[in-house]
């Protein structure tokens, strides 16, 4: 859904051209995405909207298999788990990394086989392990990632002893932000060195222990790309260790990560790069190496579409109220992201730039898009569009201030169809009418 640059870019971003390659061009910015057809959809379905582009999630993956031939793909559905992507994505020929039972009934209901499940429990409720134990009794290949010996005794006592993974705090974080930079947190993963005697624990109470599993955190950007090195390197060493003292293990599973560029001056990551030095940095490990990314696979095939409700004129800036919000779009509120964002009204390259502050309609300061952002002058009614919303965008979208979760539509080649409708007020309310119902 790409209009190849021929509509200029009302945000200066850049126009990339058409990609010839396998995957397609390695970003695709806002500028990009065809205005006429996303008008057309926000006239259709309403805003504020979320626009999901299949073709770019197809070239997002093909450009990632290409980088890492040899290496297992799991895409971390945390990310985006809307059915029409899982479904995209097992098509292709991805697994999927779940973390939660949510996410696997999900991934089931999709049609994942058993054996491209990757199941990572994280602190595990009790009903959750119970699932992914119900689940494993019919799809024995499911792989249980573990981050805890508790979570493995906890696996022990619910019956389970089929194939586990033990994940690792590598001692080692990268990421966007410091509350995704988990390689270095202690919620995460068995401390590195005590993996080999949890694993030998594992693998002695008769778990089929399969791989190792860590990950280093979220939207690592080229600058970072010597932590991931290290991080991996550190992997790869224990590898061998495990290989040496325990025997072999059938996968090495680095995690996700890879960042994508979110402001129009940031470069994309080199894939290559990242593989070839990820190749490099794991040494000789006789175990497949797996990756699970999540943002990588859908941030750009994403956008979401709001509507400018108030233009007010404020000392210092114009602040611009928008009907999407932190409730629509956390990334903003919570890790002070920077998604670009676009007039797509057809006379938008001819108004004036002034720095706007885009906000929402929740009543928390916190509620902001951009702040002083230079954009064309809006006015009320114009529809703007935000960039890089198809990762964690309506995955953490949250019903506060009783404001219901906005539509997703989803385009498949010249195709686009409503995948997710608009939810109501009766939507957000039912869990409670429903507790005061009559039970028969
Ligand atoms: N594997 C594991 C075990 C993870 O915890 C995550 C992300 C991934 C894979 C995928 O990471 P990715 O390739 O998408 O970076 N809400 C935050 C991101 C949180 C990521 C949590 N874990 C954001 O919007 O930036």
């Amino acid at each position: 859904m790409t209009d190849g640059g021929s509509e200029p870019a009302a945000d200066g971003g850049s126009e990339s051209s058409a990609g010839v390659e396998a995957g397609g061009p390695p970003v695709r910015r806002l500028a990009d995405w065809n205005a006429g057809e996303l008008r057309t959809l926000a006239g259709e379905y309403g805003t504020p909207l979320y626009v999901l582009d299949l073709d770019r999630v197809r070239e997002n993956y093909r450009r990632l298999a290409a980088a890492f031939p040899d290496a297992e793909l799991l895409y971390a559905a945390k990310a985006n788990a809307l059915g029409d992507v899982l479904e995209t994505l097992l098509a292709e020929g991805a697994g999927i990394e779940c973390a939660s039972a949510g996410e696997l009934e999900r991934a089931l209901a999709a049609g994942a086989p058993g054996e491209s499940l990757h199941y990572t429990a994280v602190n595990p409720p009790a009903r959750d392990l119970e699932y992914a134990v119900d689940v494993a009794a019919d799809h024995p290949r499911l792989t249980v990632v573990a981050g805890a010996t508790d979570t493995i005794d906890r696996l022990g006592e619910r019956g389970y002893d089929g194939r586990l993974a033990l994940r690792v705090n590598p001692g080692v974080g990268a990421g966007h932000h410091e509350k995704v930079r988990v390689g270095a947190d202690a919620k995460f993963g068995v401390p590195y060195d005590r993996a080999v005697e949890v694993l030998a624990d594992a693998a002695g109470r008769g778990f089929d222990v399969v791989g190792l599993h860590a990950h280093v955190g979220s939207g690592v950007s080229g600058e970072a790309l010597e932590a991931h090195r290290e991080f991996v390197s550190r992997m790869g060493e224990l590898a061998r260790t495990v290989e040496r003292e325990l025997g072999g293990l059938e996968f090495l599973d680095v995690g996700g990560g890879f960042g994508v560029p979110y402001r129009d001056d940031e470069e994309s990551l080199d894939l290559a790069a990242v593989a070839e030095a990820t190749r490099e940095a794991l040494g000789g490990v006789d175990a497949r190496l797996t990756v699970e990314p999540g943002r990588y696979l859908v941030a750009d095939a994403g956008v979401l579409l709001t509507r400018v409700n108030t233009v007010k004129e404020a000392p210092g800036t114009t602040v611009v109220g928008v009907d999407a919000g932190m409730t629509t779009l956390a990334r903003p509120a919570m890790y002070d992201a920077v998604h670009a964002i676009r007039s797509l009204e057809p006379d938008a390259s001819g108004r004036e730039r002034r720095p706007e502050t885009v906000t929402g309609p929740i009543c928390e300061g916190s509620d902001v898009l951009c702040r002083d952002r230079p954009l064309p002058a809006s006015e009320r009614g114009d529809l703007l569009a935000i960039g890089n919303a198809g990762a964690y965008g309506y995955e953490m979208a949250s019903v506060y201030n009783s404001r219901p979760r906005p539509a997703s539509v989803v385009v498949d080649g010249v195709e686009s169809r409503l995948a997710r409708r608009r939810e109501t007020v009766a939507d957000v309310t039912r869990p409670e009418r429903a507790a005061t119902e009559p039970r028969d």
